[in-house]
């Protein structure tokens, strides 16, 4: 079985093929990061027009990458939610428009099962499983117990993890995506030179919380910068303290879920870290040593499938349609898609939560 899948649901233009035998034919990915730069943020408007530019020739790439044949395609899968309704809609029709003229079946995908999904793909790991998904915008600990059927565990009441970091970054003129400036920052820093707190930690449950961390480091730079600018080394210590804030609180909070996994099912023993964020090689080690205390074995898909990309969104439509699940050529993007409409809203959370 063979899928091409489309991914464009924020700042990565992404086409890839992938197999039923787990192999990754082609994975092509296009990021806007040049694009959005001067604004310190996605900006909509520019991420569609830089998704409808480029997705043609991406797809292209990633067919004769594949050396498959149009006929070879069993099915097209594209990501239709959640994310930016503009950007959605340049995927979702490529993908619909391919399917309708190949007569092939399609499958509409959520962006968050794609990342859910990957360690499959990748590992080959069976269900179920713990899934910390960190990125831009979600941070929420699910257990994934099968494809489509997802207990969501605990999730943020104001900014997902990726967010903070990247406005943490904003704050010391580090540029966009924060994430991976921090981690660089940070490695020359001292992580306790400066008190950083740890929003959530001790508390009962899996919720997370970062906006009271972003607080504290506004004004941390705001104090700095008082008489000067910001030295490398006030920057370094910056960066690695909140980095260091963010572990525990990773940590804290996916201790509880592996305690709650456990007890809900004695048997499972695996504990999966995706999205964006799960790039970061300082949580990694973080969520290693936890997952090695709690007995559990830490998979974490590559970076390069931990950041937005097109084979995990084949992947899950491959997983869809093994199972019979294909959609028709009517549905629509979707600016938001939870992935357990049944969760319970988060005390105390915004819109998201
Ligand atoms: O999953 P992703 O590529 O896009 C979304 O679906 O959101 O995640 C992007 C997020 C950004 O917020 C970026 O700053 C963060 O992941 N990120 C990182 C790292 N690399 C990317 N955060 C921390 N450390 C990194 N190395
Ligand atoms: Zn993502």
């Amino acid at each position: 079985m063979i899928v091409l899948g489309i991914e464009t649901s924020c700042d990565e233009t992404a086409a890839a093929v992938v197999s039923g035998t787990r192999e990754i034919l082609a994975d092509r990915v296009r990021t806007q990061i040049e694009d959005h730069h001067p604004y310190g943020g996605v900006v909509p408007e520019i991420a569609a027009r830089a998704h409808i530019e480029h997705l043609d020739r991406l797809i292209d790439e990633a067919m004769s990458e594949a050396g498959v044949s149009w006929f070879e395609i069993d099915a097209i899968a594209a990501t239709s939610g959640p994310g930016l309704i503009g950007g959605l809609m340049v995927g979702l029709t490529s993908g619909k428009a391919l399917a309708a003229a190949l007569a092939k079946p399609f499958i509409a995908v959520n962006h968050l099962e794609a990342h859910a999904l990957s360690a499959r793909l990748t590992d080959g790991i069976e269900f179920p499983y713990l899934l910390l998904l960190v990125s831009g915008g979600h941070c929420q600990l699910l257990i994934v117990k099968d494809v489509g059927q997802y207990v969501r565990l605990g999730t943020t009441v104001d900014d997902a993890v990726g967010e903070a970091f990247d406005k943490a970054a904003k704050l010391m003129n580090l540029g966009y995506p924060g994430g991976p400036a921090i981690e660089r920052a940070a490695k020359d820093g001292d992580p306790t030179r400066f008190d950083m707190p740890r929003p959530m930690l001790g508390r009962d449950g899996c919720h997370f919380s970062f906006s009271g961390l972003k607080t504290a480091l506004r004004y941390k730079v705001r104090d700095l910068t008082l008489s000067e600018k910001l030295s490398i080394i006030d920057i370094a210590d910056l960066a690695a303290g909140f980095q260091a804030a963010v572990a525990d609180v990773l940590v804290d909070r996916s201790r509880h879920a592996i305690q709650e996994m456990r007890a809900r099912y004695h048997y499972a023993r695996t504990f999966v870290v995706a999205g964006g964020v799960a790039a970061n090689q300082s949580l990694r080690a973080r969520l290693s040593k936890l997952a090695e205390e709690e007995g559990f074995t830490l998979v974490v898909p590559p970076p390069a499938l931990c950041t937005d990309n097109g084979a995990m969104v084949a992947w899950a439509g491959l997983e869809r349609f093994s199972r019979g699940l294909t959609n028709s050529l009517a549905e629509p993007p979707r600016a938001r898609w939870p992935l357990d409409p049944d969760a319970a809203k988060a005390p105390g959370a915004g819109a998201r939560g």
